[in-house]
């Protein structure tokens, strides 16, 4: 099984990944790392901490960066997972912080060199934590065992960005990081836009997982009510993006893609900062990005992840 280290900013995706993860028998969860993103930082480290009380997870949350390593948070005008990232509805208001701990970064880094070879690193929300804990340490590049991003877009179906025309979200909120850990030695493997908008689940598969899906169904329609609104305004979609799922069944089940090998970057400057691009320099290290997904299947799986969550469980 996979030791995982979840680096996460939920947000309405960002649960629906926890919960496919947490429901893969592939998976060991060691922890979860928070950083600001979908919420400021005491927001995404609270829904974490709620998620994981909610869903008996067992798991330590580990709150990290407030903002980017450079320049300010850039906070949305439109607030796709609602004014408190998970859909607007306070669920967990009032609900305790996570007791305090090491930071993100550090527990990142401990893990990893504790374990060496082991750690896979599943990145959903900006990188901020990842390049932190390389700034500190940065033998932890050889030591991982793969780091897989939710990110960008490099491929050449003009997907570009979301948050703004040239640049997805994770990537747009901080750049630098971004840039950083694609140049780092570790093995990365990017889920962009490429790919994770062919991953959809359609209004009827959410449907019916609120009416079969225990607990967990109930939540993901209660929580992407107002997100899939944003998608039919906006795409026309019946139904709304898995993306931060996406990345963790690239993790979880990565038969499903195809991958692209090549060097990897981000702009971090001006007009241009958050847009991902393959870099022609091909002396820099290899990336790889994924231009292809079995997104039927992709979804066919995490519904079943969900309604396994909800079957009683065998007792022993
Ligand atoms: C990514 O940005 C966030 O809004 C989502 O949770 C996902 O990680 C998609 O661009
Ligand atoms: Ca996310």
């Amino acid at each position: 099984r996979k030791l995982v280290i979840l680096d996460t900013d939920p947000g309405i995706d960002d649960a629906m990944a926890l919960l496919y993860l947490s429901a893969s028998p592939g998976v060991r969860l060691d922890s979860i790392t928070t950083v600001f993103g979908n919420g400021d930082i005491d927001t995404t480290s609270r829904n974490a901490a709620y998620l994981v009380e909610r869903f008996a997870l067992g798991l330590r949350v580990y709150p990290g960066a407030a903002g980017p390593l450079a320049g300010e948070r850039h906070i949305p005008a439109l607030k796709v997972h609602g004014e408190d990232g998970l859909g607007g509805h306070g669920l967990a208001d009032g609900f305790p912080p996570p007791p305090p701990t090491v930071p993100a970064w550090e527990h990142i880094a401990r893990t990893i060199l504790a374990n060496p070879g082991k750690v896979s690193l599943l990145a959903i929300g900006p990188l901020t934590n990842l390049a932190l804990a390389l700034r500190h340490r940065p033998e932890i590049a050889s030591l991982t065992r793969e780091v897989v991003i939710m990110g960008g877009a490099f491929g050449t179906q003009g997907r570009r960005g979301n948050i703004r025309p040239h640049a997805e979200a994770n990537f747009y909120y901080d750049p630098l990081a971004a840039k950083e850990v694609l140049a780092a030695g570790w093995p990365v493997t990017v889920v962009g836009l490429d790919v994770s908008t062919d991953c959809i689940l359609s209004s009827a598969q959410a449907k019916a997982l609120a009416a079969i899906g225990g607990d967990a169904g109930a939540l993901l329609w209660q929580i992407s009510r107002g997100y899939a609104e944003i998608y039919r305004q906006f795409d026309g979609i019946d139904g709304f993006c898995i993306h931060d799922v996406a990345a963790a069944a690239c993790l979880v089940s990565p038969h499903l893609f195809s991958l692209c090998g090549a060097a990897l970057d981000v702009a971090t400057g001006g007009d241009d900062a958050g847009r991902s691009f393959v870099a022609d320099d091909d002396r820099r290290h290899q990336q790889h990005y994924c231009d292809g997904v079995a997104a039927g299947q992709l979804v066919t799986d995490f519904i079943a992840a969900i309604e396994r969550l909800a079957a009683p469980q065998p007792s022993s």
